[in-house]
C-alpha cells in the first residue's frame, strides 16, 4: 500500500491518518448519487486508467466502494472525504463541484501513479490510509489566465491545462483569445478575423527591444466546435471559461483583417498586418457605430459559445494618440459631451457593459475600465497592483485580484543568467506563496467584493507548451494554495511546510508530464540564451 498525505492545496482539516487503510481492488466499485455522473466518469477515466481499476458500478451503502454523495447543508464547493478499511471511500460534496474537488484529493492521496494515463505496475495494489478530510475553498474565483494570442496553444494543450487546473482545484479559466498578434476564435459572420487575423508572418524573439526575429509564420485558431469542446471539457471539471475579446486596444489583428475597424482618418489601416512584435500598440479601434455593431456581432456569437456569466472585454493599455488626432473620434467626443479621450474609452466599454447586462451577462475588464465610471454589475481584474481593485471594491464592484507584481507568471523565477528570456523582476515560488489577494486597507464588507484571485500567463516569450509549463509550474501550485486554502497572513505562512508538501507534489507533476522549473534551477534543455532588450520598468534581462 502506498500513501500520500502531502496535499496541495492544503485542506482545511484532516483527522487521522489511522493505522488501517483502504486498499483498492479489481472489484472495488463506484457508486454516486444522481448529479455526480461527471465525477464518476472522471474517476474511471483518470484513476481507473492510471491504476488499472475497472471501478464497476456499485450500490448505495455497499462495502468496498467509492461512494459519491451530495449534502446541501455543506457550502457548494466544500467536501468531506472519509476513508475506512471496511467501507472504502465516501466523498460528500455540498454540490457536484464539491464532490469533484474531493475526487481530486483522492487522486493525490493515491500517489504519483494515479496521475499517469496507464498502469506502469499492473500487479501493484494502491491504498489510502484511513482518515477524514474536511475542506472548502477560500475564494469562489480561483483563476488562471492563458494568453493564446501571443503564441497559439493548440486545442489539445488547452484541454491539458484544464486538467492541470482541476488537479489544483482552480475553477476559472480566463481565455485571452485576441490581441494585436493574433485572433484565435472563429466568428462565422466575420471569416477574415481568422483567415487573416490568426496568422503573422514572423515573430519577435525575446523582448520587444531584441534585434532577433523568428522568421517563420505563426498562428492558428479554435473553430466554434473546438470552443464548444473546450467549454464542455471545462464544465465537466467544474471550471468556468471566461472568454476575453480585448477592446478597444490590443486590436491590431482585427484591424488587419477588417481595416475599417481602425482610425482610417489617421493612418492607412490597409497597410497594417497582424503585429509581429511586443509592447503597447498605437493602432486601436475607431470609436464608430460601425465598430460597435461589428463587435456586437462578435459578442453575439461568443454568448452562444460561452454560457458562463462573465465576459471579459479587455480594456487595458489603449493608447489615445490616434483618437487625439482623429476628426471622427473628436466629433464623437463633442457629440457625447465628453471631457476627453479617457471618457471616450469609458463610453466604449460602457456600451458593452450595458449590452452584456441586457443579455444577462456581466462584463469583466482590466482595471483601466475604472477610469470613467462603470455599470453596477461590472467586475474588475486588478492587474496594475492592488489599487484598481481597492478602488473598485470601494465603489461596490466585484474584483478579481491579479496584481502583476505577484501573480504574472511570465515574470522570471530567479535572478541570474539561466532563466530563459527573463521578463521583468524576480518572483520566486515563495513570493507567490506569500501573495495575499485581499488588501489590508479594505473593510470586511469591501473585502467581500474580492471574488478571488487569478494567475496570468502572458506568452510573448513562451512559444510552446514546455515554455508555458516552465513559467507556470511550480508557481501555479503555490498560487492554488493561496486561492483555495485558509492561509494565515503572508509573513506567517509556513513556506517550509509548503516545500515539504511540494516534495510529494513534484512526482505528481512528473507523472502528468509537466515541464516545471526544478527547485535547483532550469535543466540544460530549459535554458535559453538571453536576448538583448529592456522589459517594461524592469532591469535589463540577465541583470
Ligand atoms: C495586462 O497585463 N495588460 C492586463
Amino acid at each position: 500500500m502506498t500513501s500520500e498525505t502531502e496535499l496541495i492545496p492544503a485542506p482545511t482539516a484532516v483527522e487521522g491518518p489511522t493505522r488501517c487503510g483502504f486498499a483498492f481492488e479489481a472489484d472495488t466499485a463506484l457508486w454516486g448519487e444522481p448529479g455526480t455522473e461527471g465525477t464518476q466518469r472522471w474517476l474511471r477515466s483518470t484513476l481507473g486508467a492510471a491504476l488499472g481499476l475497472p471501478l464497476p458500478q456499485g450500490e448505495e451503502g455497499a462495502r468496498n466502494t467509492v461512494a459519491l454523495r451530495l449534502d446541501d447543508t455543506l457550502p457548494a464547493e466544500a467536501y468531506r472525504l472519509e476513508v475506512t478499511a471496511t467501507w472504502g471511500v465516501v466523498i460528500t460534496g455540498g454540490s457536484p463541484a464539491g464532490v469533484f474537488w474531493g475526487a481530486q484529493t483522492l487522486r493525490q492521496l493515491l500517489g504519483p501513479a494515479a496521475f499517469r494515463r496507464a498502469p506502469v505496475r499492473p500487479d501493484m495494489t494502491y491504498g489510502v490510509p484511513g482518515q477524514a478530510i474536511d475542506d472548502a475553498p477560500r475564494f469562489p474565483w480561483r483563476g488562471l489566465m492563458l494568453d493564446v494570442a501571443r503564441h497559439f496553444m493548440p486545442k489539445e494543450g488547452v484541454l491539458r491545462y484544464l486538467d492541470l487546473m482541476a488537479a489544483h482545484k482552480l475553477n476559472v479559466f480566463h481565455f485571452h483569445l485576441t490581441d494585436d498578434q493574433g485572433w484565435r476564435v472563429q466568428i462565422e459572420r466575420y471569416p477574415k478575423l481568422t483567415e487573416i487575423g490568426s496568422w503573422r508572418a514572423r515573430t519577435k524573439f525575446g523582448h520587444r527591444a531584441s534585434p532577433l526575429w523568428d522568421d517563420k509564420p505563426h498562428g492558428g485558431y479554435y473553430t466554434q466546435d473546438d470552443i464548444r469542446e473546450i467549454v464542455a471539457y471545462a464544465a465537466e471539471r467544474h471550471i468556468t471559461v471566461v472568454p476575453e475579446i480585448d477592446v478597444p486596444g490590443h486590436s491590431q489583428a482585427a484591424i488587419a483583417a477588417y481595416p475599417e475597424l481602425g482610425n482610417t482618418d489617421v493612418i492607412d489601416t490597409n497597410s497594417l498586418s497582424v503585429w509581429d512584435t511586443w509592447g503597447i500598440n498605437p493602432n486601436v479601434l475607431a470609436p464608430t457605430d460601425n465598430t460597435l455593431r461589428f463587435y456586437e456581432g462578435v459578442f453575439e456569437e461568443l454568448l452562444e459559445l460561452f454560457p458562463g456569466e462573465f465576459i471579459h472585454v479587455g480594456g487595458d493599455e489603449c493608447p489615445k494618440d490616434q483618437w487625439k488626432q482623429s476628426a471622427t473620434a473628436q466629433a464623437r467626443i463633442a457629440e457625447l459631451g465628453l471631457a476627453d479621450e479617457d471618457e471616450l474609452q469609458s463610453w466604449f466599454i460602457g456600451h458593452f457593459d450595458k449590452w452584456l447586462s441586457a443579455r444577462g451577462r456581466r462584463l469583466v475588464g482590466w482595471d483601466e475600465i475604472l477610469e470613467g465610471g462603470l455599470a453596477d454589475g461590472a467586475v474588475v481584474s486588478s492587474w496594475r497592483g492592488y489599487e484598481g481593485g481597492v478602488t473598485a471594491a470601494r465603489a461596490g464592484h466585484d474584483v478579481v485580484m491579479c496584481p502583476e507584481q505577484h501573480v504574472y507568471l511570465d515574470w522570471r523565477q530567479a535572478p541570474g543568467e539561466d532563466e530563459p528570456v527573463p521578463i521583468a523582476h524576480v518572483r520566486t515560488l515563495e513570493d507567490v506563496y506569500r501573495f495575499e489577494p485581499v488588501p489590508e486597507q479594505l473593510t470586511e464588507a469591501e473585502a467581500g467584493r474580492v471574488l478571488g484571485a487569478q494567475a496570468n500567463v502572458w506568452t510573448e516569450v513562451m512559444e510552446d507548451h514546455a515554455r508555458v509549463d516552465y513559467q507556470t509550474f511550480p508557481r501555479l501550485a503555490a498560487f492554488a494554495e493561496v486561492a483555495w486554502s485558509a492561509l494565515p497572513a503572508p509573513a506567517e505562512r509556513d513556506f517550509a511546510d509548503f516545500e515539504r508538501r511540494m516534495a510529494a507534489h513534484y512526482p505528481r507533476l512528473d507523472a502528468l508530464g509537466v515541464a516545471y522549473r526544478p527547485p535547483t534551477g532550469p535543466l540544460p534543455w530549459q535554458r535559453r540564451p538571453g536576448v538583448l532588450g529592456r522589459p517594461k520598468g524592469g532591469p535589463p534581462p540577465n541583470a
